[in-house]
């Protein structure tokens, strides 16, 4: 899932030298879950098909297969870019013009696994789907411990200008810990941007979207259906209480549907309560103006002395 590119700095989270080696037994775990979803996912998304069927039966298939959704299934077509997860009552349907982008995660007692694939219906957006997958194909290929994220994010850049796209600047890859999608390392789809170098045995997501518009998302205040926990502290309103009982206790830190709470009496007043008092944080779906076309090739990686072990 994207990571809209911020200025706060480049702080690690604390590692737990202690279990890291069993940490990142259960991220490669998560990795081979992630990977079979994939599979079938590949098979259940066709025109025709609801958004909201798609999203539910890859979070439903995630669960059989041992693991649980790291974050909604992020269903984002054409000009929007990330954050488009349908609602409960969603009724749109795949059609054979979309280009969509279906962005997804598995996880492992909080160990995080972050992917995505851009399908291409109509079969007119090749070269848009391809500059995607080398922009990232490049960027494996030179990760390793030491090299900076600036390097990576100019690798990314230079691929995709060459195909004649550009990349989006403000979206980012990110580093993971456990229950930490965004860990506090971005790693950049542009080369000007203040870099540190990876650390060997560190999870990080590598996701480049190129664009055939400015290279640039925006905000749409309307849209939000996807929240995460900021900061808990004490609410006075009950229905708030029970929504934040409730994600701590299953999603802890992790950003989580607001269909998948949709029981909660008064779940939209209880929602925007929260996020008001700086409790959750509201991601709003992100997109380019109608009319542009975006791509994304996504997987997570764990750094290594000379390389990369891809995990999906
Ligand atoms: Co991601």
């Amino acid at each position: 899932m994207a990571h809209e590119h911020s200025h706060d700095g480049h702080d690690h989270a604390e590692v737990d030298e202690e279990h890291w080696a069993e940490y990142l037994a259960e991220f490669e775990k998560a990795g081979e879950i992630c990977k079979k979803a994939k599979e079938k996912m590949l098979t259940v998304a066709k025109p025709g098909v609801k958004l909201i069927d798609l999203a539910e039966g890859i979070e439903a298939h995630i669960l059989e297969l041992g693991g649980k959704p790291a974050f909604p299934v992020n269903l984002s077509a054409n000009n929007r870019a990330a954050h488009y997860t349908p609602a409960a009552d969603d009724a749109t349907v795949i059609s054979e013009k979309d280009l969509l982008k279906i962005d997804f995660g598995v996880h492992l007692d909080g160990c995080i696994v972050d992917n995505s694939v851009t399908v291409d219906f109509s079969g007119e957006n090749g070269k848009l789907v391809e500059a995607a997958k080398e922009a990232l194909a490049n960027a494996l290929g030179m990760m390793k411990a030491g090299v900076n994220t600036a390097d990576v994010g100019k690798v990314i850049e230079e691929t995709v200008k060459k195909r004649g796209f550009k990349p989006i600047e403000n979206l980012c890859g990110h580093s993971i810990m456990p229950w930490q999608l965004h860990a506090g390392v971005e790693v950049p789809n542009v080369g000007n941007h203040g870099g540190v170098p990876l650390e060997e045995g560190m999870v990080y997501a590598v996701e480049p979207f190129v664009s055939t518009g400015e290279g640039r998302v925006k905000d749409d205040p309307d849209f939000c259906e996807i929240y995460s926990l900021s900061e808990p502290k004490s609410v006075r309103l009950p229905a708030s209480r029970k929504v934040l009982d409730l994600v701590i206790e299953e999603y802890q830190t992790l950003p989580f549907a607001r269909r998948w709470l949709q029981e909660v009496p008064m779940l939209s007043m209880a929602l925007s309560d929260l996020q008001r008092q700086g409790v959750l944080h509201g991601y709003n779906l992100l997109r380019e103006a109608p009319g542009t076309l975006i791509s994304q090739a996504e997987t997570s990686v764990i750094i290594e002395e000379d390389g990369v072990k891809v995990l999906v």
